[in-house]
């Protein structure tokens, strides 16, 4: 490789990791994206004159493009914020498929006894791209609603997967030190596909999210043993980021939902879920309602107004809805700011996509660890849409499902206003005991109305 093409990709390098680096924080994130972009525009403009194509070959990998950018371009357009995880998960798939049949297209060019350098690489992206490609489509089949949501068990299943699992191993063993006929290769793929589907199976659709994270982190991994097969080093640098950004990522919501992988991959969530909702019965416990007038009263008076979304304003789509009602109560002088829980909704940066999606001052969004602290000191906190992450049970109820996890100090405001549909539970499918809170205020119905007449009621304040 000349020296140009080293630079070149050198220089993709430092885009993609300014680009995660931008990706961090929402003010910058938009850019972020044009920036890593950029970086993979310069990767495939410094490998396509590397590559040395017949007319047919280049006419294929044209029409691909074409078709390929195509459907990417008309999906991410079409697609609702609240689908966003379904369309990540379809194309993390994409990639690890792609990454498994690049491999095999290797292996058959080597031969039956390729040389080890080639053949380790290899393998292992067609044993992870080949799960992350199955196991991504049953995550979307799961959130698209395609399929029951509902964890998919039955006795023994881990030993299937680990049975599964050992064939698998067999099969490596055997293409690296037998023979690359295309039966072994073609066997190992086939049972790393059902793998991926045994393995997303008995997880919960609303853990997804974190499953996708994974899985793209095995699609990152996919990639880059693809780099060392084509001996490509953009591929090797950008596979690796995925890999890594991908598994910190998942540790990270795990951390932030107070449970550990092995229970996030392994504890069947909406099983417990449901056995929990239906325990969690508080008849006889009375919860205070009130009017739309006597809460714009209190909102409008207020000097301090924290704001707390969840996934219900997602649903809602309240976000315009509720800026309208932050900006009224900011120029009637009172302060207001969000707090954004690592977890609230059903994605990372959820909520930040959401808010700034209807320009909510990024100054006015604030991390739990930087809020957490001034709970205690707001007049009024509006819940909308969130259940989990305020609720106390994560700190008193040993035992409970979400017990452990952090979460938004929203008890401690002097008066608690939740704008929910129902008394129903949040995605963990636990009681939320600060519904009954003597300080808390119901208004239900769906977020974007009950915010719609907050409005007019704040300006006729
Ligand atoms: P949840 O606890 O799921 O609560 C959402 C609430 O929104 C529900 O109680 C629901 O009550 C209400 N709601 C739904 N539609 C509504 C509408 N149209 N208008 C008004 N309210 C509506 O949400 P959260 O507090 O954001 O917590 C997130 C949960 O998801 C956590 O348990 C977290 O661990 C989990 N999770 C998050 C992620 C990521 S990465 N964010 C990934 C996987 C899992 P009603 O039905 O009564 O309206």
């Amino acid at each position: 490789m000349s020296l140009f093409y080293a630079l070149a990709y050198l220089l993709a390098a430092v885009l993609f990791i300014l680009g995660l680096k931008q990706l961090s924080s929402p003010k910058t994130a938009r850019n972020g994206n044009f920036t890593a972009a950029a970086g993979m525009v310069i990767a495939l403009g410094a490998t396509v004159p590397q590559l040395h194509f017949t007319a047919a070959g280049a006419l294929i990998i044209l029409i691909g493009v074409v078709i390929g950018a195509a459907v990417g371009t008309i999906g991410a357009r079409q697609v609702k914020m609240t689908q966003i995880p379904q369309m990540v998960a379809l194309f993390n798939g994409a990639g690890g498929a792609a990454a498994a049949l690049v491999a095999v297209a290797e292996l058959v060019k080597f031969g039956a006894h390729p040389p080890l350098t080639e053949a380790l690489p290899s393998v292992f992206s067609i044993v992870i791209g080949s799960v992350s490609f199955a196991g991504s489509l049953v995550a979307f089949a799961k959130l698209q609603e395609l399929m029951t949501g509902t964890p998919i068990t039955y006795p023994g299943q881990q030993l299937v997967n680990g049975l599964l699992a050992a064939a698998i191993f067999g099969f490596v063993i055997a293409v690296l030190a037998i023979a690359s006929i295309p039966f072994s290769f073609l066997a190992l793929m086939l049972l790393a596909l059902i793998l991926g589907v045994a393995f997303v199976l008995p997880i919960g659709g609303a853990d997804m999210p974190v499953v996708i994270s994974l899985l793209n982190a095995f699609t990152g991994l996919a990639v880059a043993a693809s780099g060392f097969t084509l001996n490509n080093f953009a591929l090797i640098v950008a596979g690796t980021l995925v890999g890594a950004s991908g598994s910190l990522l998942t540790k990270l919501m795990s951390d932030a939902m107070g449970r550990s992988l092995g229970n996030v991959l392994f504890g069947a969530f909406g099983k417990v879920q449901a056995v929990a909702g239906a325990a969690a019965g508080k008849e006889g416990r009375t919860v205070r309602t009130g009017s739309v007038e006597d809460l714009a009263t209190l909102l409008a008076y207020s000097r301090r107004v924290i704001i707390v979304p969840g996934y219900g304003l997602a649903v809602a789509q309240a976000q315009h809805a509720v800026r309208e009602l932050a900006d009224l109560l900011e120029k009637r002088g009172v302060e207001v700011n969000y707090a954004i829980h690592p977890v609230a909704g059903r994605m990372p940066g959820h909520m930040n996509v959401l808010l700034a999606e209807a320009n909510v001052p990024y100054e006015q969004l604030k991390e739990m660890d930087e809020i957490n602290d001034e709970f205690k000191n707001a007049d009024v906190v509006l819940v909308v849409g969130a259940n989990d992450v305020v609720n106390p049970a994560a700190r008193n109820t040993p035992g409970s499902p979400i017990y452990g996890m952090p979460i938004l100090n929203a008890d401690q405001a002097k008066n608690i206003v939740f704008m929910k549909r129902s008394m129903r539970p949040g995605f963990a499918g636990i009681d939320n005991d600060l519904l009954y809170d003597p300080k808390t205020i119901m208004l239900f119905g769906d977020a974007k109305d009950s915010l719609t007449k907050l409005v007019s009621a704040v300006k006729a304040a």
